[in-house]
């Protein structure tokens, strides 16, 4: 999807006193009807420049296919575009050896980040957005709900979006959207007994669309 290149540009300077690296715009279909949203990329999708390509990607593979729902018909995008890291120095004999995790992104950097999807939200306009773990769904709802109670339910709801650059608060826009909650993919490493759960919501989320936009 083409993004003008001054709203690249301004996100990226927003980002600047952050410590994340990289940039993603999205992927999948610009046209589509079922817009899905994660938290960041990570090191992998980074350098595939495609997001979910890595361990969770895989995870959110398995849970789409089961429930016949191709990443052709779809967008994914995030929250955040860029890698927000961590810096872990390890003592290794004589060395220090310096890694880099992920991490979660924080509220500045979502925030920093938000014209980005505001205007991909815009563009896309889908019928359904997917809310890939709780980053994205407080992003766009406002709402520190526990994932493990609304899940798999679809709600009708105004999204946030950034009121302006300067003053940096979110806003509920005018136009309501059909949000589905679905666990962050990489949940499951934590926990694997939530793996029987996604795969019920992703066949309640194909349901959803079949419903919705066919
Ligand atoms: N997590 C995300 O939110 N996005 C990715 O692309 C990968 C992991």
């Amino acid at each position: 999807m083409d993004i003008p290149q001054a709203l690249i540009d301004t996100c990226k300077k927003r980002m600047e006193p952050y410590p994340a690296e990289g940039f993603l715009i999205g992927g999948g279909n610009p046209y589509a009807d079922v817009l899905f949203v994660g938290e960041a990329p990570g090191e992998h999708e980074l350098i595939s420049k495609q997001p979910f390509t890595g361990r969770a990607g895989k995870e959110l593979d398995k849970f789409l296919e089961s429930a016949g729902i191709s990443r052709e018909d779809v967008y994914i995008t995030s929250a955040v575009r860029s890698r927000p890291y961590k810096i872990v120095r390890k003592q290794k004999g004589e060395e220090v050896v310096i890694k880099r995790p992920n991490r979660k992104p924080t509220k500045k950097e979502i925030i920093a980040h938000a014209p980005i999807l505001d205007y991909q939200i815009e563009k896309i306009d889908p019928t359904i957005i997917v809310t890939l773990g709780g980053v994205a769904y407080e992003r766009l709802t406002g709402k520190k709900d526990k994932m493990t109670e609304i899940h798999g339910e679809a709600q009708k709801t105004k999204i946030l979006k950034l009121k302006n650059t300067k003053d940096n608060t979110l806003v509920y826009g005018m136009k309501e959207y059909i949000l589905f909650p679905f666990f962050h993919p990489a949940s499951v490493f934590y926990n694997r007994k939530l793996e029987e759960m996604i795969y019920e919501d992703a066949k309640a989320l194909a349901a959803l669309i079949q419903h919705e936009t066919s």
